[in-house]
């Protein structure tokens, strides 16, 4: 553990059970932050903070659903209570329900909405009451090579460029008082997501990665610590001056 002044903070990581999430918590806990790795079920953040405290990292697992104001405003509350006041959040959760516009249902449009959009809104604002107090904070959230249009994914491409638009609006609200907002917009990053992309295209995922391997400029897919590697620098001290950005991480320009 670095003696870094992150030593004392506490960064609160959503859909922590698994994939870049999982990833990210990890590497915050390893740059000195008590982590909260909040998911769906407490219990399948168990892996996540079990890899933690084994490293000597300080970490609890937090059971919320990001749609619901009630389970969120608990939820902070309780890292509140249990780590200290959270100032980093990193808005991650999140779910494709992929399919072409005449066969999505409303039911398709609406969950992607309320997981992407609606999550990061209430966990937003329960975190920045924390983080305006505290007169410091870092917001980081996951958008998506997506939000520049993807065949199949109109509601996530939605969503995903949605949160381009938070991000920059979170960072004009907030900057006088020592927050930031950044958006990381990934490109093919090695996940269950894009496993389940590739079932749902039938194809076989190590097929599926080395085609789309071949059309990265780097010639490789991207792993969970690229986007880990990301958040650490944009939820440090010395990051304070970056703010209301959209940083493509995909091994090659976008945007
Ligand atoms: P994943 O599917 O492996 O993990 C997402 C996590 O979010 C799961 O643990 C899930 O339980 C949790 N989650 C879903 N709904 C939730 C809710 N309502 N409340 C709390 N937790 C919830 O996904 P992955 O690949 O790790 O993606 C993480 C983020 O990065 C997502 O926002 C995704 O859209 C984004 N992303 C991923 C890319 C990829 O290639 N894997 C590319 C671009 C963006």
């Amino acid at each position: 553990m670095g003696g870094t002044v992150s030593e004392s903070r506490t960064a609160i990581v959503t859909g922590a059970a698994r994939g870049i999430g999982a990833a990210v918590a990890q590497r915050l806990a390893r740059d000195g932050f008590g982590v909260a790795a909040l998911d769906l079920d407490e219990s399948s953040c168990s892996g996540t903070v079990s890899a933690i405290t084994s490293a000597g990292g300080h970490a609890v697992a937090i059971g919320a659903d990001v749609r619901s104001a009630d389970a969120v405003g608990a939820a902070v509350r309780r890292a509140a209570d249990e780590l200290g006041p959270p100032t980093v959040l990193v808005n991650n959760a999140g779910i494709t329900r992929d399919n072409l516009l005449f066969k999505m249902t409303e039911e398709d449009w609406d969950s992607v909405m309320e997981v992407h959009l609606r999550g990061a809104f209430l966990m937003s604002k329960a975190v920045q009451a924390y983080q305006t107090e505290a007169g410091w904070g870092r917001i980081v959230n996951l958008s998506s090579v997506s939000a520049l249009g993807n065949r199949g994914q109109s509601n996530y491409s939605t969503a995903k460029a949605g949160l381009q638009g938070f991000t920059k609006t979170l960072a004009l609200e907030l900057g006088k008082f020592g927050v930031t907002a950044n958006a990381i917009a990934p490109g093919f990053i090695e996940t269950d997501m894009t496993v389940a992309t590739a079932e749902r295209l039938g194809v076989p995922f190590d097929e599926f990665a080395k085609g789309a391997a071949e059309q990265i400029p780097v010639r490789r897919v991207g792993q969970p610590s690229d986007i880990a590697a990301t958040v650490s620098f944009l939820v440090s001290e010395e990051a304070g001056f970056v703010s209301g950005q959209v940083i493509y991480v995909a091994g090659g320009p976008r945007g």
